[in-house]
């Protein structure tokens, strides 16, 4: 039997904030699965402030391809539950993850390598945590934190400073840096979120960049400098650190959400040289070559969520048609922790945003 399925699909690359208009909701026949297909039926889909990226005529050169306008959008990640399947290790009611996120059904080829494996079509043990715990903590955001403080070379009493660090990826770095006996400073954009940081997350300091000149705000609370700065931000935050950081210092580079928007990459940090005085290492990574740790950290993580030792938020925006406004208030910072489409369009539901702690039990 056919399925009809709704998907998002951009009509337009926004210039500078994203808006409804530059989406569409269209709806799609669905074929049967072929062999080697399952069909799911997606009940939650992520909100990542990296589509921006792709969001656009061309993505960086090295990163996933640009969304091309009019099509279903490939590579975001996605969990649901198997409806139909015709391929070996895969049955009806099985909770899944994968990367055709974005759309309520999709038709997964199951072998098929998605996001650099992160987001192949996983089967997901749903019994001691909920299925969107690995749409953050226990997938891909949870593979980002973790892979990024090796990056770093996170050692013991290092001074590490955390940017949109109450954030989905930033949330998770600080605890576990904080795991990991490292003195943590989270900045972000508004005073609840730095409650937030330090009430509920445990960092040992935390600042509102929006709050003076950054160079001032953060050493207030780190006079003697960092020893590593975990880059969600890039421009003048990176800036500022490399100002910051102490001899051997190292920096990974997450992201750099400041400059997503922006029509033309910006120059980079005028005072990279300091690099060269202070022996700074500096090393961007992707999650997706990091793949291998993926068993590693879900173990830990799951572990870690199950002792309260990690707690995240959700951003939960209903309803399908939502997702592009979910993303708008992402990049305004309108989000806490992990933000998240909750695909069940309830009439009564749709545009509500709620916020909630999760702590497993
Ligand atoms: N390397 C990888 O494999 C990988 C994987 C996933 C994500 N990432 C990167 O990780 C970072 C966080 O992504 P996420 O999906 O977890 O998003 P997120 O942190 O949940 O949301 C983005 C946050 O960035 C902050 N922000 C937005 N514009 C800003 C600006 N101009 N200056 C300073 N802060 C700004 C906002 O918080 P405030 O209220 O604090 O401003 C917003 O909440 C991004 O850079 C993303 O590209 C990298």
């Amino acid at each position: 039997m056919a399925t009809i399925g709704r998907e998002v699909r951009p009509v337009s690359y926004p210039r500078g904030e994203v808006r409804a208009s530059d989406f569409r909701v269209v709806e799609v026949d669905l074929r049967p699965p072929r062999p080697g297909e399952v069909l799911v039926r997606n009940t939650w889909t992520s909100v990542d402030a990296a589509l921006r990226l792709r969001l656009r005529e061309e993505a960086p050169p090295g990163y996933f391809p640009a969304f091309p306008l009019e099509q279903p959008m490939d590579g975001i990640m996605t969990v649901g539950e198997v409806v139909e399947s015709h391929a070996d290790g895969f049955n009806p009611g099985d909770t899944v993850w994968h990367a055709s996120g974005w759309r309520d059904y999709a038709l997964v080829e199951a072998e098929r390598p998605a996001l650099g494996g992160v987001g192949t079509l996983t089967k997901l043990d749903v019994r001691g945590a909920p299925p969107q715990a690995y749409l953050g903590p226990l997938g891909a955001n949870g593979l980002t934190a973790y892979a990024g403080l090796q990056v770093a070379g996170l050692r013991e009493g290092d001074v590490v400073w955390v940017s949109a660090a109450a954030g989905a990826v930033g949330s998770l770095v600080v605890q576990l840096a904080k795991i990991g006996g490292a003195q943590v400073i989270g900045s972000a954009g508004s005073a609840d979120k730095v409650r937030h940081l330090v009430a509920d997350l445990g960092v040992d300091a935390a600042f509102n960049y929006k709050d003076g000149p950054l160079p001032d705000l953060l050493r207030e609370v780190a006079p003697d400098g960092i020893d590593v700065y975990f880059d969600n931000v890039g421009g003048t935050h990176l800036e500022v650190a490399l100002g910051a950081l102490r001899r051997a210092g190292r920096v990974a580079i997450c992201g750099m959400i400041s400059e997503y928007a922006a029509p033309k990459p910006p120059p980079g940090p005028g005072n990279l040289m300091l690099a060269v005085t202070k022996g700074l290492t500096i090393r961007g990574y992707r999650a997706s070559y990091h793949t291998h740790l993926l068993p590693e950290m879900s173990r830990r993580m799951g572990t870690w969520l199950r002792e309260g030792r990690i707690r995240h938020r959700e951003t939960v925006v209903d309803g399908l048609a939502q997702a592009p406004a979910a993303l708008a208030a992402l990049l305004r910072g309108d989000n806490t922790g992990k933000t998240l489409v909750r695909i069940e369009d309830l009439p009564h539901r749709e545009g509500v945003a709620h916020r909630f702690d999760q702590r497993q039990s």
